[in-house]
């Protein structure tokens, strides 16, 4: 007889494969493949675990578990990545959002507050932090930039799908290239830019390594060389007291603390630390004339 498989076997199998082939949270990672695969919300596959999977479903979970094997990120797979409780889309043609940058809107927010303020995005991607930012703060408006053309659709359609494509400028360009310090300048400049050295990337995980756009991760030999453009330009397109919020590397606060004490254009600076300890962005305010 031919043999049945139901979901509570699958997931049972996979989870076992999984773990074999050293994939981060092989329970978790299967059950999100096969609710993805099923349409199901994970937590409905506790209620059908007898549930027997029609041919064209397993083939379709059995293609899904050949990518996240092969280390494909689960999110590439699903096609969706959660941020600031939105799902978001996600291509291979943008960095898969992550936790820690969810720090950077919260800050952000503390300093637009509920007022009209003009925010500068650098490197959108796939819109995660001008979407959060115009999402919770109604008043806000943003421009968001990105070199990568492919990765500004994705960031176009995510804000359209959560209705606030009507604040969201889009540009295709390289940092401030277009802009000119004649016109109004921005309250906040925020940014998650590419910042891996190029001799930390073999050490990262398969996953980033073979999988996520070299452009969104890389930035010169200590993954320093667009943080290091970004503060250079900033003040040209800041108001005074106008903020600058970096999401920087571990390690990197250091090099950029002796760097900033003898910059005089731009004044005070201060590092706020991660969930994990790290000191993770990198906030300057602009001096006042
Ligand atoms: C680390 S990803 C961050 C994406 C998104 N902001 C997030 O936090 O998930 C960096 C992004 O910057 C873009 N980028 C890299 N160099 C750039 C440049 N010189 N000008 C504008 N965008 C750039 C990449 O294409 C990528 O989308």
């Amino acid at each position: 007889m031919e043999e049945r498989w139901t979901v509570l076997k699958v997931l049972q199998w996979t989870t076992e494969y999984f773990g074999l082939k050293e994939i981060d949270q092989p329970r978790a990672s299967a059950e999100v493949l096969l609710a993805h695969v099923l349409g199901l919300e994970r937590i409905q596959l506790y209620l059908n675990f007898d549930r027997p999977l029609a041919p064209d479903e397993l083939a379709a979970y059995r293609d899904s578990i050949r990518r996240r094997a092969a280390r494909e990120p689960t999110p590439y797979i699903t096609g969706k990545q959660e941020f600031w409780s939105l799902e978001l889309e996600v291509t291979p043609a943008v960095l898969i959002p992550r936790p820690e940058t969810e720090l950077l809107v919260e800050k952000a927010l503390e300093l637009v507050k509920d007022s009209s303020k003009r925010v500068l995005d650098l490197g959108t991607g796939s819109g995660a932090i001008a979407i959060a930012l115009t999402h919770e703060c109604r008043a806000v408006r943003v421009i968001a930039t990105d070199t990568s053309c492919a990765a500004l659709l994705v960031a176009r359609r995510n804000a359209s799908r959560h209705g606030v494509d009507d604040r969201i400028a889009f540009v295709a360009t390289d940092l401030f290239r277009g802009f000119s310090s004649s016109s109004p300048p921005f309250d906040v400049i925020i940014s998650n830019p590419p910042y891996v050295g190029e001799k930390e990337l073999p050490q990262l995980a398969p996953e980033i390594i073979r999988y996520e756009p070299k452009a969104a991760l890389l930035a010169g030999p200590q993954g320093l060389a667009v943080i290091r453009r970004i503060i250079g330009d900033a003040s040209a397109y800041l108001k005074e007291g106008g903020s600058l919020l970096l999401e920087i590397g571990a390690g990197q606060a250091e090099i950029m603390r002796a760097e900033l004490s003898g910059d005089s254009l731009m004044g005070r600076f201060e590092f706020i630390r991660d969930y994990s300890g790290i000191l993770r962005i990198l906030h300057i305010q602009k001096v006042r004339g």
